[in-house]
């Protein structure tokens, strides 16, 4: 049975990028993996939209939050944490880990982080080192305003340090101009590619406090990886196939231009949210973003929905996490994922809704989705 990978990553990888992981591997302390590291620097100088070093590991994206910790703090140092999900709880749970006192300027999951409560929070604790938020809230499919909340932080002495695993590429992201300080990523979701390369980037502000941190750390240690950059190498063995896939994913990305590649998500985004309504089903978010929807779904039918959808049609969407198991679904639209896809899946969907009982007329969904499509 063919297969649809509708999730908020890892997300089908297009041929042109498979192939690439099919090559044969070279060493990587040659100027063949030189050329190639320049070339993905470059790229994703352009992708963070930032004139700083992205620097490359093996990790999932966690590794890079990690990294973004331990690089940037000291043990006994106070931050904010600004979640509304699933991935902002993660920040505080690795802090505390590191012995990091946390302040909460985190809001109900759903709902998008208030920027005037970062502000608050700020000047209520002038000797915060940093602020770690999120920017697309991949568990509840919240967007965050970090062109606002980087200018708040930006007048303060903390730096701000966003997660924009799920969003990079797939929505509007402007490192530099938003003045975010430290930015992760990783490879599965908007670059298209498997699982296991994670990407950090800094600025001058965030430097300075990578020089004062005083966490024991090795592998991890972003100094390292910013003296092998130099080189044109990585401080330990990269994943070649991942690595020579990367230089393809930057060249598409490249190619399509970020501006043309965000709108292809808005637009996906707006037929997702329309196809949910037209099934019945209530958005999830306060501020959707632009690269997975969340709609609630009735709680007897939440786990099955997503069960039989992967079983009986080959279509794989996400639910929900933690306290909100079962009480939503999660439709990806980032990637390669086209228009064609989000008719098949909107309709399979709507044909498991049924097949669970709930009353639908059939064929909405398809004509919500038309409806946007058709008038673009
Ligand atoms: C926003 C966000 N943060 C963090 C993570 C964790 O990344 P990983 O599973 O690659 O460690 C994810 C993964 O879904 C995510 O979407």
């Amino acid at each position: 049975m063919k297969r649809y990978l509708l999730t908020p990553g890892p997300v089908t990888i297009p041929p042109e990028i498979a192939l690439k992981e099919a090559l044969p591997i070279f060493h990587h302390r040659t100027n063949e993996f030189a050329m190639v590291y320049k070339n993905i620097a470059k790229g994703l100088k352009y992708v963070f939209q930032t004139e700083n070093e992205v620097y490359v590991l093996a990790a999932s994206g966690t590794g890079a939050m990690e990294m973004a910790v331990a690089n940037l703090l000291s043990t006994g140092d106070k931050i904010i944490v600004a979640s509304c999900g699933n991935f902002g709880d993660r920040w505080a749970e690795i802090a505390r880990g590191y012995g990091i006192e946390v302040i909460s300027a985190s809001v109900r999951w759903g709902k998008t982080i208030k920027p005037v409560e970062v502000e608050r929070a700020l000047k209520e604790n002038p000797d915060v080192k940093a602020v770690y938020t999120t920017f697309t809230e991949t568990s509840t499919g919240v967007a965050n305003d970090i062109k606002a909340i980087g200018g708040i932080v930006s007048k303060t002495n903390a730096v701000l340090v966003v997660d924009a695993i799920s969003g990079l590429v797939g929505q509007e992201f402007r490192t530099d101009e938003w003045k975010v300080d430290a930015v992760i990523s990783a490879s599965q979701k908007g670059f298209m590619l498997a699982p296991g390369l994670a990407f950090i980037t800094l600025n001058g502000k965030a430097w300075k406090l990578v020089d004062a941190s005083k966490i024991p750390k090795f592998y991890f240690d972003i100094k390292k990886y910013k003296k092998f950059y130099a080189v044109g190498e990585t401080p330990f063995t990269p994943p070649l196939t991942l690595i020579t896939a990367l230089q393809e994913s930057v060249r598409l990305i490249e190619e399509r231009g970020l501006k043309n590649i965000w709108n292809d998500c808005k637009l996906l985004a707006k037929a997702t949210r329309a196809a949910m309504k037209a099934l019945g089903l209530e958005l999830f978010s306060e501020v959707p973003c632009e690269i997975v929807t969340s709609a609630s779904v009735p709680v007897d039918i939440g786990v099955k929905i997503v069960k039989t959808l992967r079983e009986k049609y080959g279509v794989s969407i996400a639910g929900g996490q933690g306290d909100l198991k079962g009480r939503i679904i999660r439709f990806a639209h980032l990637g390669c994922t086209g228009k064609a896809d989000l008719l098949a899946g909107f309709t399979c969907l709507e044909m498991v809704l049924i097949e669970l009982g709930v009353k639908i007329k059939k064929g909405k969904a398809a004509a919500a989705v038309e409806e946007i499509l058709l008038r673009t």
